[in-house]
């Protein structure tokens, strides 16, 4: 089984005036110099599933300057399901997305495309922030359990509700249950679903033929450390800390405040004491046991971007990624900066030149 886009127009896309391409459902590589636009088309892609795309970018920010009129991503979906995505926004407003030419909300699209992708900026996620591997990984699990969007959007809109009250100093215990069952139960689905997603990832590494180093995670829930996970356990949970989040002024405790620690298990390392290229192999590794586990559960593997991975590799370590992602048969999009990183994959994969000439880029394939 697959699910790929066969089609994908992006208009007025950051550099890409206009850009057309058509695909057969094989990885995709695209290479060009440093500010051609390769990313951009990455990032179009990652528009296709639900939340700000892997740049987190503000709508107003992708439109093309300097004629800042509306931009649009159109791609339709091919495989087993057939579907045609519209996604895009006005000047001045948010992004609106069809499915099927009907209106429809984000958390749709996790139903649809299943997405995992790896950039540069997370070259420092076991460095930096818990922030950072919390959306890594929420993203996993979203892959795994599509509303798992839903279960984040619910606990972050009545944790604002609760943080407004807090910074008020409303001391009614009546304003907080109603909210604080609200968040009990998306906590409860949350962390759930972040337990399965690890299971998976876990098992999908244990005994797999992998060029890249298995890396065992655990999750970090609470600042205490006490692991909660029904909605009572949660509910009495946030009720107990109301004294300590009002002199805060926001909500101390929860599934946002979890953190994931990853172990090179081969060393017995933690992920940060890692050399650079190490903590890339582990994420790579990460987002290929995502890969085989979804495939392994669903029969398709999701789409993996993965922005500037190749030239990150020695020669045989970029083969056997190359052979990974094809054995998973997944559509891979892939850039870099030479044709030359992705000679390898010949014609296992389509190639595409990207260059930019005064502000606009031109995509072309390429036989390589
Ligand atoms: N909103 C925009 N309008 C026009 N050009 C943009 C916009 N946003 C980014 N760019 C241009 O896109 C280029 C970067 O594209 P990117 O895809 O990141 O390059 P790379 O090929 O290195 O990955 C830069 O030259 C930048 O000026
Ligand atoms: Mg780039």
């Amino acid at each position: 089984m697959k699910a790929f886009l066969d089609h994908l127009i992006l208009s007025h896309f950051r550099s890409h005036q206009r850009a057309d391409l058509a695909l057969d459902g094989r990885p995709v590589a695209f290479f060009g110099p440093n500010g051609a636009g390769k990313t951009n088309i990455l990032e179009a892609v990652s528009l296709l599933s639900p939340g700000r795309g892997l740049r987190r970018a503000s709508a107003d920010d992708i439109a093309r300057k300097p004629e800042a009129l509306g931009w649009k991503i159109k791609a339709e979906i091919a495989g087993d399901l057939s579907h045609e995505l519209e996604t895009g926004a006005e000047p001045g407003h948010s992004r609106s997305l069809c499915i099927d030419g009907k209106p429809a909300p984000q958390t749709a699209l996790a139903r649809i495309l299943r997405m995992v992708w790896l950039v540069p900026s997370q070259d420092r996620l076991w460095i930096e922030g818990a922030e950072g591997r919390r959306r890594f990984f929420d993203r996993m699990t979203m892959s795994f359990t599509p509303n798992h969007a839903e279960a984040v959007l619910a606990y972050d809109k009545a944790m604002r509700e609760r943080n407004r009250l807090l910074k008020d100093m409303v001391r009614d215990a009546h304003w907080y249950d109603a909210i604080e069952t609200q968040m009990a139960d998306a906590a409860a689905k949350i962390t759930q679903n972040r337990h399965a997603a690890l299971a998976r990832i876990a098992e999908a590494q244990d005994g797999a033929e992998t060029a890249f180093p298995a890396a065992d995670l655990t999750l970090i829930e609470a600042e205490s450390g006490e692991a909660l996970h029904a909605p009572a356990d949660f509910a009495t949970s946030f009720a107990a800390n109301r004294s300590r989040d009002l002199a805060a002024g926001r909500t101390l405790i929860g599934p946002h405040r979890s953190d994931i620690a990853a172990i090179y298990a081969a060393k017995r390392a933690p992920a940060q004491q890692c050399s650079t290229g190490e903590q890339k192999a582990l994420l790579i590794s990460l987002i290929l046991a995502n890969a085989r586990a979804l495939k392994a559960d669903t029969g398709t593997a999701p789409l993996v971007l993965l922005d500037e991975v190749a030239a990150h590799l020695d020669a045989a370590r970029r083969a056997a990624l190359f052979d990974e992602i094809c054995a998973l048969e997944t559509q891979a999009w892939m850039t870099g900066t030479g044709p030359e990183l992705f000679a390898e994959l010949g014609d296992r994969a389509q190639h595409f030149s990207v260059t930019e000439t005064g502000g606009r880029s031109t995509v072309a394939e390429v036989t390589p």
